[in-house]
This record gives C-alpha cells, sequence and structure tokens, in this order.
C-alpha cells in the first residue's frame, strides 16, 4: 500500500502512544469492529431519491466522507466516536481515498463533471479550493464558517480557504516543509548549527559524506508528481522566484533569473552528489527509508516523519539523533517553506440536509478536543493557534513546536482555478530538471509558455 505520501499515512503517534500504555484509538474502540471493516462493508443507505438525503436504516443522514488513508488510525476513532455521539441523527462513511494528492484529485475531478457524485464532505488538499469553486463544485462557507471563528485559526490555512473573496473550506491540519537532520553527525563533524543556507547545506552535507561515510547528504522530493513541484517551488521561492504575478494571477512571471538559481540549486545537488540520482523518482515515502535508516545527513519532509524517527518499524536512528529546523535560504535571503495541509470542503451538489450534517462533522473535527488528539496520535499539525501553546502537545510533539518556525515562513503553491494543470507542467519541468533531462533555462522557457497558455484559460 502506498502510505505517508500526505504526510499522513503513518502510525506517527505510536511512541507517545506506548510511553503511556494504553492508546487512546483503543480505548475508542469500539465494540471491536473497526470502521475500516465497516467501511469496506459498506453502509446500509438507501438513496435519497428525488433530492433528498441519503439515510441509514436507522433514519440517521449519511455524509460519505472521502479521504486519503490514514494509518494513524487517528481519523478512524473519531469517525467512530462521532458516529456513536451523533447515532441515529448522522451516519459519517468514510470512503478512502488514493493516498497520491494528484490521484485524488482527478477521481474527485471526475465525480463532479459528471453531476457531482455522492461524496457530501472532502477532506482536501490545500491546494484545491480555487479550482473547486470556480467550478461551483463546493459550498460558500463563509456564512457557516464565520470571521468570529476563523479567528482562531491559523492565517495561511484559512487564506488558502479562500477564493474571490469567500471561504470554502476549514482548515483541518497543516503541513510545512521541513529540513531534518542528523544532530549526531552534525555534533561528531563539529558542526554546532543546522545549515541556514543550501550552498552551506552542501558543504556540511559533502563533509560529513567524506568524513563519517554517511552515504548520502540530502535527500528530498525530486519526482514527477505534486511533492515535487512543492520541492521545486521551494528551491525556486527561496531565491526569490515567484509563478505567477503578485497583484495579478492571470500573468506568468516565473521566467527570472531567481527562478533559474532556485533549479539550479535544486540540480546541483544531484551533480554534486549530495543527493542520489534517485531523488528524481522520489516522492515523501522514498525519502524517509534513506533518511530513517541512516543513510543520509539531511532530508526535506513534512511534519509526520518526525513520528517515525525511532519507531522500530520504520527507523533504524533514535530521536536524539534527528533534528527539525526550517529549509535553508538562498546566501542573503529567507527560508521559506511549501504550504501542504488538509482542509474540509463540502459537495455543493449534495442535498441541503446532508450540507448540514456535514458541517456538524467538519465543527467536531476541528475543534481543540479533536485536533488535539490528532496531534498527539498522528502528528499532525493542528490549525487553531491556541493548540502550538498546549504544553502536552508541545512535549509530547516535539515536532509542533519546531514546525512552528517552518510554518512562519510558508509560500502557498500558485492560487488558480487551472492550478491542476499548472502542477503537472511544474512537475513535469522540475523532473527533468533533477534527471538532467532539461536544463534550468530550458525548463523555466518551458515552464513560461506552457503556464501562460494554461493561465489563459482559466474561467474569469
Ligand atoms: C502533503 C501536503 C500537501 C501536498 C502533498 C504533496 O500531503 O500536505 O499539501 O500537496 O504533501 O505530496
Amino acid at each position: 500500500m502506498r502510505r505517508a505520501r500526505m504526510g499522513m499515512g503513518r502510525p506517527v503517534g505510536r511512541r507517545g502512544v506506548g510511553r503511556r500504555g494504553v492508546s487512546r484509538r483503543d480505548f475508542l474502540k469500539v465494540g471491536g469492529v473497526s470502521l475500516a471493516g465497516a467501511a469496506l462493508l459498506g453502509t446500509a443507505a438507501c438513496g435519497g431519491g428525488g433530492g433528498g438525503p441519503q439515510t441509514a436504516d436507522d433514519g440517521s443522514i449519511v455524509v460519505v466522507f472521502s479521504m486519503a488513508p490514514d494509518d494513524s488510525g487517528s481519523l478512524t476513532s473519531l469517525i467512530e466516536r462521532f458516529n456513536e455521539d451523533r447515532a441515529g441523527e448522522i451516519q459519517v462513511d468514510y470512503r478512502q481515498q488514493p493516498t497520491d494528492t494528484g490521484a485524488y484529485f482527478d477521481q474527485l475531478r471526475t465525480q463532479f463533471q459528471a453531476g457531482g457524485g455522492d461524496i457530501a464532505l472532502i477532506g482536501g488538499d490545500v491546494i484545491w479550493p480555487a479550482q473547486f469553486a470556480a467550478n461551483g463544485w463546493i459550498a460558500d462557507l463563509s456564512d457557516r464558517f464565520t470571521e468570529e471563528m476563523r479567528a482562531d485559526f491559523i492565517e495561511g490555512p484559512v487564506e488558502s480557504n479562500t477564493y474571490d473573496g469567500s471561504v470554502f473550506g476549514v482548515p483541518w491540519f497543516t503541513d510545512a516543509g521541513m529540513l531534518y537532520y542528523r544532530q549526531d553527525l552534525l555534533d561528531d563533524a563539529g558542526i554546532s548549527e543546522a545549515p541556514t543556507t543550501w550552498e552551506e547545506l552542501k558543504e556540511m552535507a559533502s563533509q560529513i559524506q567524506e568524513e563519517a561515510g554517511t552515504e548520502w547528504g540530502f535527500v528530498f522530493q525530486g519526482g514527477n508528481y505534486e511533492g515535487g513541484t512543492v520541492n521545486g517551488l521551494e528551491f525556486i521561492n527561496s531565491f526569490g522566484g515567484e509563478v505567477l504575478a503578485e497583484d495579478d494571477a492571470s500573468q506568468v512571471t516565473i521566467d527570472s533569473p531567481e527562478s533559474v538559481a532556485g533549479l539550479e540549486m535544486e540540480r546541483s545537488m544531484v551533480e554534486d552528489e549530495v543527493s542520489q540520482q534517485a531523488v528524481s523518482t522520489y516522492t515523501e515515502e522514498e525519502s524517509e527509508p534513506t533518511f530513517l535508516n541512516g543513510n543520509a545527513v539531511f532530508c526535506r519532509n513534512w511534519p509526520y516523519m518526525y513520528g517515525l524517527v525511532g519507531d522500530p518499524e520504520a527507523s533504524q536512528i533514535e530521536t536524539e539523533q534527528v533534528g527539525v529546523s526550517a529549509l535553508p535560504a538562498a546566501e542573503g535571503g529567507e527560508s521559506v517553506s511549501g504550504l501542504g495541509g488538509w482542509n474540509f470542503y463540502i459537495n455543493a451538489a449534495v442535498p441541503q440536509e446532508t450540507q448540514d450534517a456535514a458541517w456538524e462533522f467538519v465543527q467536531f473535527m476541528t475543534d481543540p478536543e479533536q485536533q488535539k488528539f490528532r496531534a498527539l496520535e498522528g502528528g499532525f499539525l493542528p490549525t487553531l493557534t491556541d493548540l502550538y501553546e498546549d504544553q502536552e502537545i508541545l512535549d509530547e510533539v516535539p515536532v509542533i513546536a519546531l514546525g512552528g518556525e517552518a510554518l512562519q515562513r510558508t509560500v502557498p503553491r500558485p492560487v488558480s482555478p487551472v492550478y491542476s494543470d499548472m502542477s503537472l507542467q511544474m512537475a513535469e519541468q522540475f523532473n527533468a530538471v533533477v534527471n538532467g533531462n532539461a536544463t534550468p533555462e530550458e525548463a523555466i522557457t518551458t515552464l513560461q509558455e506552457n503556464l501562460q497558455g494554461i493561465a489563459d484559460q482559466a474561467p474569469e
């Protein structure tokens, strides 16, 4: 099974659970039947016919909820709890989706284009709202998710849900690209701080590769997929390049010396043998083993990977050996992290009663208690500001404190109703640079033309 690419596919909370002896997951499990099993058997639901809501045998309104796999178990536990609390009223039915965000998006788009489908609630990537909203596929939540409510959430994720002045989603958990490093290897080499520039990272990596014999210096996601787009953009943005003009999203401005410099730096990782050639095929899940097996000094990944460090099933290195910091910057520049994360969107095509029921579940899932549970059990970064001061969270999930810094530095991917097409182009060109099939200049020239062509097709 492909897992973890979305930063959600691994049992990241395990160590914390082990220490306390009793897992919250077990505590919450009812009746011995796992929800995943129940979902596989399907819901005994009857379609509403004539536009009414879909209902279960006991009369409750069925909310089909789509989301990628979540091996931490925290999601199914919470769905179970909600369904127990609301028995006879609402039943949330988890429909598992592909781990790859691009594949998941394609499935949803196909359903929407065919008239909406039966998925009422979407646990969806932060990059989707513009496209879904521009097509009228997801409901405007501005009235439900009031300004007062929004004020409790971190700003970036709320903004990522805002399109054309309206709010189309509620932030669930957030992600930011981070630099993982081997604290012990840096110490042995007499290096006292994590690198703050890409050049420094390369120097430190090469030194340690040579002196300590660590096979690889830096492992990242250079594959031809959404994560490859994120990594390429982190390089480009950190050198000051940008894809769209700040004040006019219809203007593609990627063709700049800064963008070329960013991709040159990305390519140089492979050319200078700091990174293995195979990073050009890597997603998050292939990046993990190189670092967790102890074969790399540095790794770029999302917060969830911290939960795997020291997990005997996934890792040969211990927590004390690993540090996390913000990503390096260009010389004289500032560190930037790609903004990732997952939100709740409601399908505009399902009946109003179903939308109301879905909203109840959204409120439940995003309230402090459930967000804290997911942080502790799965290492998912909360979207409520106050939880960053919760001592239990800070103690149990250190990456949340460390992630705080990277979170201050997030840059969203281009916000456009044609983002998915743009991303396919970027992923392809960035990948061509990483594997040496295109020079950074060639890739940027191609992108300027192709992305502008796509932007010109965007609905007004
Ligand atoms: C993570 C991020 C998501 C991003 C994906 C790329 O899941 O949260 O925003 O698109 O990684 O692989």
